[in-house]
């Protein structure tokens, strides 16, 4: 007990600095409710903001942990959060399911399973901004006073860092789902010694006109993801969703009709037939399509009329990657999966591509994209880490860089 005490005040040494020297204070407030979260053993946090101006509904900011509340809110006095801002009082709850208060939606709608937790208000000079949630200790073990201390110290903290700093939230309404996986598994060579398990139960969702940007260690499943979600691979388990239809046991007819219509893609490879002009490699694509874009305008999409006629081997690599989105585009795809799209370009190049990228997401389409480079990630509405086979973090970027401000 003595010995997590003082680990505790390290850690509010340390979230005191991270705060106070915060270049991004949103940055900073991620990593300090990532070092509560660990300090106290729990499965997942999040801070809720209070949108008092406007619909008086609170906002789920920062989520760490098993599964994404980041697209839901909650009325003032609703659900323990709401409660908590309204009342503006902690409060521990050791059984939630039991507890009235309870939003158990939030349960159904992410798949997580909410125990126990420490809900604490953000007050700043004048009123309640929102609250810091603790969710779950991962021992199955309940709150104790010093866990309660932590969460309320992290809470001035922070309110103190936002009160000094400001924190323009910018609250956005709760968007359709266009993607939706709840306890998705994937295990490779099933029933044989080579048996392996790559996915561990990933809950997310993805919402209409989203930039999602998926990071995470080499060999942690980023791409099993991906091409589960493009209907290139099956799900061993859990579902999958697009647009409200269920895609977790299409056979391969069914999943070659869903990539056809729905999905456009974008590999680190360009993947371009070296004997078809740019032109042509799109009109090939435009034949499989019902209503394909006409290959002339994709391309000027992209920035590349003018190279209409010229082989792949007569563009450089940024050019040839452009095509290829002009392709992926020539479906009108609803969503556009991008897997390390830029890993074969240079800066420049890369920035070229971006550029491109980021015009389709003005234009409504959803993206996600996986990739190694944090730069990027600035980019994106969400970024999501995973970790274990697992969803383990989810980030908002309330204020998108666009790419030309990237550097790296
Ligand atoms: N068809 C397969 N059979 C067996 N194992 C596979 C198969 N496909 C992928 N794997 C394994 O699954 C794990 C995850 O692969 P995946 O390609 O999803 O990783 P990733 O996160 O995209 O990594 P990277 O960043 O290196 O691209 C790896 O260990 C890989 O070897
Ligand atoms: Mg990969």
């Amino acid at each position: 007990m003595e010995q997590e005490r003082i680990n505790y005040t390290q850690v509010v040494w340390e979230i005191t600095r991270l705060l106070q020297e915060a270049e991004s204070l949103e940055d900073a407030l991620r990593t300090s409710l990532g070092e509560v979260v660990k300090a106290v053993g729990a499965e997942a946090g999040t801070i809720w903001f209070y949108n008092a101006a406007g619909d008086k509904r609170i906002y789920p900011s920062f989520w760490i942990g098993g599964a994404d509340l980041t697209g839901m809110s909650l009325a003032a006095g609703e659900g323990i959060a709401g409660t908590v801002v309204k009342e503006g009082k902690t409060t521990v709850v050791k059984d939630c399911q039991k507890d009235p208060r309870w939003a158990g939606r939030f349960d159904e709608a992410t798949g997580f399973v909410t125990r126990s937790m420490i809900c604490v208000p953000l007050v700043n000079k004048y009123e309640v901004i929102g609250c810091i949630q603790i969710i779950n200790k991962k021992d199955g073990s309940l709150y104790d006073d010093a866990d309660v201390d932590l969460c309320e110290n992290l809470a001035m903290l922070t309110a103190i860092a936002i009160d000094s700093n400001g924190l323009n939230l910018g609250f956005t309404e709760e968007k359709k789902v266009i993607i939706s996986l709840r306890g998705v598994t994937k295990v490779y060579n099933p029933g044989t010694e080579n048996q392996i398990q790559i996915l561990k139960g990933v809950n997310l969702d993805v919402r209409e006109g989203e930039f999602l940007v998926i990071l995470g260690e080499s060999g942690c499943g980023k791409s099993t993801m991906l091409n589960i979600v493009g209907g290139m691979d099956q799900l061993t388990d859990g579902t999958f969703l697009f647009d409200g239809q269920d895609y977790s046991k299409a056979d391969e007819k069914e999943l070659t009709m869903y990539r056809r219509h729905a999905v456009g893609f974008i590999f680190q490879a360009y993947n371009l037939m070296p004997t078809l002009t740019a032109k042509e490699n799109l009109e090939f694509i435009g034949e499989l399509c019902e209503d394909p874009m006409d290959a002339e305008q994709a391309l000027d999409r992209v920035g590349l009329l003018g190279r209409k006629d010229n082989y792949p081997s007569q563009m450089s690599g940024g050019q040839q990657q452009r095509v290829s989105i002009a392709r992926a585009l020539m479906k009108k795809p609803r969503l556009i999966l991008a897997d390390e799209p830029t890993a074969a370009l240079d800066y420049e190049t890369s920035i070229e591509v971006l550029t491109v990228l980021e015009e389709v997401i003005h234009a409504g389409t959803t993206l996600l994209m996986v990739t190694h480079n944090e730069e990027i990630a600035k980019m994106a509405n969400r970024v999501i880490r995973m970790k274990g086979g697992v969803v383990s973090e989810v980030i908002v970027n309330r204020h998108p860089a666009s790419a030309k401000e990237l550097v790296w």
